[in-house]
């Protein structure tokens, strides 16, 4: 093989495999700071752009051998005649995605871990059926303001506080109960009902507490967060409706269940629309357009 030829062998085929590499890497970085799902468009982009551009470099510097039965002039090109040049660019240029590849999963990996895996192990709320006592306890047009211990074994850290409003009866004939969990969903303070509190009747059933209340809203002390009396967001910084439960009635109790997030609801009482989602942090969207935006998974709605 001549000079000339090994000269030619050597210059790398032009590519744009680099740059739709980079493109990735800089949509993971980006979507590590404002969005999950551009955080794994970059992650789909950088790895089939890092793949074409291994396969790019093979087929630039084909290592080949000798075919049993080849004429003999045929040209063979060999590791002997790629030269150590060619060896040290292939290599150099698999070491820059190599490396590339694994700091951008040393950085997304933890942020994802922490991002998506809060998703699909709760949101650090437990949740278990809370018996509130017989549903007489519940006058039908009032807010009650029910505390309870969420685990009597943790004591007085795992206290909770819900508003429960006996709504009457659905057009359906079945029993209607608005739960509003206390808990702000800004960034978490406890949210106060805003009218007065009847001290007189308080009761204990079953270690709860219940007491009467005239709640024409619910207001959060810490940033000024305010909420309507369905525990919609009326005004201050908290990115969504309060936060509810699920509820069932046993043997006339009233029992709690899991909590949900709510986007919006429509009318009051038993004949109001509630758009329910899967539990969410406080300072997350759950629906429109920032529950793109912004890097907490959005959970999908139930309906
Ligand atoms: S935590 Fe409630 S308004 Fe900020």
């Amino acid at each position: 093989m001549s000079e000339e030829e090994r000269d030619t062998q050597h210059l790398p085929a032009p590519s744009l495999w680099p740059i739709g590499f980079a493109v990735g890497v800089a949509c993971i970085l980006v979507g590590l700071v404002i969005s999950v799902p551009a955080l794994i468009v970059g992650a789909v982009i950088a790895l089939v752009f890092g793949f074409l551009w291994v396969r790019d470099l093979m087929r630039a510097h084909p290592v080949t051998a000798a075919a049993p039965g080849a004429p003999a002039a045929a040209p063979v090109v060999t590791h002997a005649d790629v030269g150590d040049n060619v060896d040290r660019a292939t290599f150099l240029s698999l070491a820059t995605i190599g490396v590339s590849g694994l700091i951008g999963a040393g950085v997304t990996l933890p942020v994802l871990g922490f991002g998506v895996l809060p998703s699909f192990v709760g949101d650090g709320v437990e949740t278990h059926d809370v018996d509130l006592g017989p549903i007489t306890n519940f006058p039908e047009g009032q807010y009650m303001i029910a505390t309870y211990l969420e685990n009597p074994e943790q004591g007085e850290v795992s206290r909770r506080t819900a508003f429960i409003r006996n709504n009457g009866s659905t057009d359906a004939g079945v029993p209607s109960f608005t739960a509003i969990f206390s808990r702000c969903v800004h960034l978490g303070c406890p949210v106060q009902p805003n009218g007065p509190i009847d001290e007189q009747a308080k009761q204990e059933v079953n270690g709860v507490e219940l007491l009467p209340v005239l709640a024409a809203s619910f207001g959060c002390p810490c940033h000024g967060g305010l909420y309507d009396s369905e525990g919609n967001r009326s005004a201050g910084p908290p990115v969504r409706s309060l936060d509810r439960y699920e509820f069932s009635i046993k043997d006339g109790n009233l029992i709690l269940g899991r909590l949900f997030s709510v986007g919006h609801v429509e009318g009051v009482g038993a004949t109001a629309r509630i758009q329910k989602y899967y539990m969410a942090y406080p300072g997350v969207h759950v629906d429109g357009i920032e529950s793109w935006l912004y890097p907490i998974p959005t959970p999908g709605s139930t309906g």
